[in-house]
């Protein structure tokens, strides 16, 4: 049996940011040992996303395969005297045909704010690059009560001026920062509440139907041991992983049927 199509026909999508992890040579391997025991599958959608010195070579030994590959950011120009950036456009020519955007350690360690992060969203979409846009409260903005404030606004400002047919191509990941790299998951009833809630959110900027068709990830400390039940949730549509999806012993069993 095939991975539980979501509702509305959703096709679950499981996505490995690597972060600022592994050297040339391992993420290779990764990239040959996933190709070889998950490069086929249609039933759901896969993608990693390796430091923006490896897309290429990555994107290079993917080629071909049903795994996709993207950039973990990206500059909100598309070229110019920014030293140290990387345009979306560059990341599109070395075979990235997706970007990660708004991640809490963008939002948080470097401060991007929600204006800059649609900006990026902007730029991505104008280089035909998906988006995995990100939102997320911190802990203390959870015990304020203050979550669906915090992913709303991040939401809204960060599609912008996005129209429904560009909204095509985006993936919405909620990623609790108090989940992110501690252990701590949020239970599959904290995640679908701010999923519904989410997509009601989309409900409202767009329509139904738009909605529907969005896929929601979660992420925040996804591993073998709880991506059964969170993605067995109502409303989560597959998770974005960080720690379990940089080698393939722990990365693989996320790929559950
Ligand atoms: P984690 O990271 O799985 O290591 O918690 C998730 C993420 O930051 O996307």
């Amino acid at each position: 049996m095939g991975a539980k199509i979501q509702g509305a026909g959703r096709k679950r999508f499981i996505a490995g940011n690597w972060k600022m992890n592994l050297d040339r040579s391992s993420a290779l391997a990764l990239a040959s040992t996933l190709r070889e025991r998950c490069g086929n599958r249609t039933d759901l959608d896969v993608a990693v996303f390796p430091p923006f010195v490896y897309v290429s070579e990555v994107a290079h030994a993917l080629a071909g395969s049903s795994i996709r590959v993207g950039g973990q950011n990206c500059c909100d120009q598309a070229s110019g005297a920014f030293t140290g950036e990387v345009s979306a456009g560059m990341l599109a020519d070395v075979g990235a045909t997706m970007v990660i955007l708004g991640h809490s350690e963008r939002r948080h360690v470097y401060g991007e704010t929600d204006e800059l992060v649609h900006r990026k969203v902007r730029a991505a979409l104008t280089a035909g690059l998906d988006v995995i846009l990100c939102v997320g409260e911190t802990l203390a903005e959870r015990q304020a009560a203050a979550t669906e404030k915090v992913i709303s606004r991040q939401l809204q400002r960060g599609l912008e001026d996005v129209s429904a047919a560009e909204f095509s191509k985006i993936t919405i990941a909620y990623e609790p920062v108090w989940a992110i790299g501690t252990g701590q998951n949020a239970t599959p009833e904290q995640a679908s509440q701010a999923h519904g809630y989410l997509r009601g959110v989309i409900t409202s900027r767009y329509d139904d139907r738009v909605a529907a068709r969005v896929r929601i990830q979660y992420g925040g400390s996804v591993k073998p041991a709880n991506v059964q039940t969170l993605l067995s949730a109502p409303e989560v549509d597959g998770c974005l992983v960080g720690g379990a999806s940089i080698q393939a012993e722990s990365f693989l069993p996320l790929l559950i049927s």
